[in-house]
């Protein structure tokens, strides 16, 4: 597969040409990787309109992913989540409100497209869960839910798959979505790499309208890289609209050091990633069996990903993060139930022995009865998440928030899932949920 865009700054670089463009380094080394770093300059293309080596480069993308097109983002999934709902809204029924129907589990990002588009969300509960990290929607629950609306949503929002490692079944989502002409729009912010699986579950190749993929997540490519895919049979008519969607959320620099890396992603996918992908995840089937042997379940339905389930054992407020530390391993996440060990193919060997001596040295724990389920808070919304995002607001002790409006969510990365959503009324029942995710603060509307 041919890497356009690295060979042009390749051929800029060794041409020695002298630099009255920007970046202000002129290609000297400062980090090391700045003669490679350069502008929009003649032959580079334009990434909010592409005709050249960007555009190639795209393509290249789109047919890996088997996609109608696929746009690179350089501000990763983010700047997809706000193009979806932007290209979402642009074919809205243009009498009532504007409403998206979404998931729970929605990262912050889908919050603050919905506040800068200003539509309204109504929300989609599972029917069971064990994490706010999950909301996994069934077609039932949808179409009950869309049945009883009276003003048809704009869009259908989910993500698949969610912090934890659990996965939609899109297609039966698609239907139904497609019943009622309504597009689909995937998160898929951790599902890159999915659609290379023996049993792809990539959201795009499962009837998803719009879909949205962090590159840096599961791809090896720099942090920051994303795509926005529209799906093969364009119902809708996005991928006419998908360019300019990106450039009014995006900067009008986009880095060339990430358009490189997305390059490379395509030649990587392209020649490997499908062995890289069997090799890694008979990697993660050898630590499911250590923990099996410990009596810890692994609960991702992902291949790659390792989401090793505590509530379940009697463990006697052993300190799972810490030990797992104490082998000089960081994961991706931690809470009170869960941790979340993300691989990939550039996992050493060195990385999965460390991993398989610190699963083992773990003691053997009994199992609990318990079962973890975990109850939304279905918030009461009193003020647009946009006039609550944008209103003159405060942080204040948790203690002190009842009552009160949430203003911009108080949420870290990761999950970075609102436990309380912008204009939503806060209760006791939200003020539990924060002390449980060890929030002392929360921002509120003045
Ligand atoms: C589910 C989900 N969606 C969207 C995002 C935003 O992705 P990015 O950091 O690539 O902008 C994240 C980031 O962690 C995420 O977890």
């Amino acid at each position: 597969m041919e890497t356009p865009i690295i060979d042009f700054i390749k051929k800029y670089n060794e041409a020695k040409t002298a630099r009255f463009h920007m970046p202000g380094h002129k290609g000297v080394s400062f980090l090391g990787f700045e003669n490679i770093d350069i502008t929009e300059i003649k032959g580079a293309d334009d990434l909010s309109c592409p005709t050249g080596i960007i555009k190639q480069s795209e393509e290249n993308a789109s047919g890996l992913f088997k996609t109608k097109c696929t746009v690179f983002s350089v501000g990763g999934s983010t700047q997809s989540v706000n193009a979806m709902l932007f290209l979402a809204y642009s074919v809205r029924d243009k009498s009532g409100n504007p409403v998206v129907l979404a998931a729970r589990n929605a990262h912050k990002s889908f919050v603050f497209a919905v506040a800068k588009i200003g539509a309204e969300v109504e929300w989609l509960y599972p029917e069971k869960s064990n994490s706010l990290c999950s909301a996994v929607i069934t077609a039932e629950v949808l179409e009950n839910k869309l049945k009883q609306m009276k003003t048809k949503p704009f869009a259908v929002y989910i993500t698949t798959p969610d912090y934890l490692g659990n996965v939609t079944d899109v297609k039966s989502l698609s239907e139904v979505c497609r019943k009622y002409n309504i597009p689909l729009l995937a998160d898929n912010a951790h599902g890159a790499y999915s659609a290379f699986l023996n049993e792809p579950f990539h959201p795009v190749q499962n009837g998803a309208d719009l879909c949205c993929d962090s590159a840096h997540k599961t791809l090896p490519a720099i942090t920051g890289c994303g795509y926005l895919h529209i799906e093969k049979n364009d119902y809708f008519g996005f991928s006419k609209k998908a360019h300019n969607a990106m450039t009014v959320f995006g900067t009008s620099s986009p880095s060339y050091l990430l358009l490189q890396s997305l390059d490379l992603c395509n030649k990587y996918i392209y020649e490997k990633i499908e062995d890289d992908l069997l090799e890694c995840s008979e990697k993660v089937k050898l630590i499911n069996r250590l923990l099996n042997a410990k009596n810890i379940k692994n609960i991702s339905c992902e291949p790659i990903k390792i989401t090793m389930d505590f509530s379940t054992v009697q463990s006697n407020n052993f300190d799972f993060a810490e030990h797992f530390r104490s082998y000089n391993i960081e994961f991706e996440y931690s809470d009170k139930n869960y941790i979340v060990f993300m691989a990939s193919a550039y996992n050493s060997a060195d990385d999965f022995n460390k991993l398989a001596s610190a699963v083992n040295s773990l003691p053997e724990f009994s199992q609990s009865t318990v079962t973890s389920l975990f109850d939304f808070v279905k918030g009461e919304q009193v003020m647009s998440v946009r006039d609550a995002v944008f209103a003159d607001s405060e942080e204040i002790p948790v203690e002190d928030a009842v009552g009160r409006v949430c203003g911009a969510p108080t949420v870290s990365c990761p999950p970075a899932i609102p436990i309380v959503v912008s204009g939503e009324k806060i209760t006791e029942e939200h003020i539990a949920l924060l002390k449980y995710y060890d929030k002392t603060h929360i921002r509120v509307v003045i």
